[in-house]
């Protein structure tokens, strides 16, 4: 596995691949992997021969008063996860690198940033949808594996490759779970065991909602209703949004059905920010 740093070194191994006939698969990390990560790793190595992880803990896609500084970091084990998966290459550069002095260019998608998680966090897409489009510049893969776990990014950045013509295809990954329902975040790790229990009111939240609405619940503000009390019935929760959306558009709906995706971000005592989301009816029931 090759670790490597530069922008230009990076270009240059996926350019001698490519000549080489090999397909490449890319998948963006800030690191501090998990299992959710390493399902992505899996995933790409069935989609190209060849495997490309991007570990870098983007600082424009934080805001002023965001993480940035809490942000886990672990390389060492990092690579040595990464080692057990089928990558070839892991780019990792540092901020310099990436945003080197006079760096001044902006890669924004409009609507989409402005639901949800834009919302809360008026700079993250931004940041999100400009280190992106240079990951794929800077590694040129055929195939980009992301989260569903970010539904929202996952969004933008479909809109992104559409709207811009990448040459990449994007192929979504379902969220892996710890045993309770926690939905795997390298963000968890800054949650202490208070903490940890109130963190399992978004997933119990989710099927909560899920569950109302098999039984025929459908508006969404009984369901919202439902979904914060449950929540906010656990200490030290704080919730920047509940929205039941259109899975393609975010757009918020009043009714439920198959496209109807409850989204959620919950403060856990002010100081870790976690999110979820999940249909809130079965793909294939009509
Ligand atoms: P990060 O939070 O490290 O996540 C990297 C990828 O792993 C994303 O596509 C995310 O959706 C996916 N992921 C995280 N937790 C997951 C889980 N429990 N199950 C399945 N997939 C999961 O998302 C980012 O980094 C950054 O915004 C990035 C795209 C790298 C740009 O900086």
């Amino acid at each position: 596995m090759e670790i490597i740093q530069k922008p230009e070194e990076m270009q240059a191994w996926a350019r001698a691949k490519a000549r080489l006939g090999a397909t490449i698969c890319l998948v963006p990390t800030m690191g501090f992997l998990h299992e959710g990560h390493l399902s992505l790793m899996r995933r790409a190595a069935g989609l190209c021969d060849l495997v490309a992880a991007s570990l870098f803990v983007n600082p424009t896609q934080f805001g002023p008063n965001e993480d940035l500084d809490r942000y886990p970091r672990d390389f060492e084990r990092d690579m040595a996860l990464l080692r057990q998966e089928k990558v070839a290459a892991v780019f990792a550069p540092t901020p310099d690198l990436m945003y080197p002095q006079g760096f001044q260019t902006e890669v924004r998608v409009k609507d989409l940033a402005t639901h949800l998680c834009g919302k809360s966090r008026p700079v993250h897409f931004a940041g999100v949808t400009t280190v992106v489009s240079k990951l794929f510049n800077i590694v040129q893969p055929d195939a980009a594996v992301f989260g569903e776990k970010d539904f929202q990014q996952l969004a933008i950045i479909r809109r992104l490759v559409a709207d811009m013509n990448i040459p990449v295809r994007i192929v979504g990954q379902p969220i892996v779970r710890e045993a309770d329902g926690l939905a795997m975040s390298s963000r968890n790790a800054n949650l202490d065991p208070a903490n940890r229990a109130a963190a399992l009111s978004l997933s119990t939240g989710l099927q909560l909602a899920r569950a109302k609405a098999r039984e025929g619940v459908r508006s969404t503000a009984a369901l919202h209703a439902l979904v914060e009390a449950h929540i906010h019935s656990f200490a030290g929760t704080a919730i920047d949004y509940a929205s039941f959306v259109d899975c393609e558009t975010l757009e918020p709906v009043a009714e439920a059905d198959e496209r109807t995706v409850l989204a959620l971000a919950v403060h856990i005592d002010g100081k870790v920010r976690l999110i979820d989301n999940g249909y809130v009816l079965p793909q294939d029931a009509n």
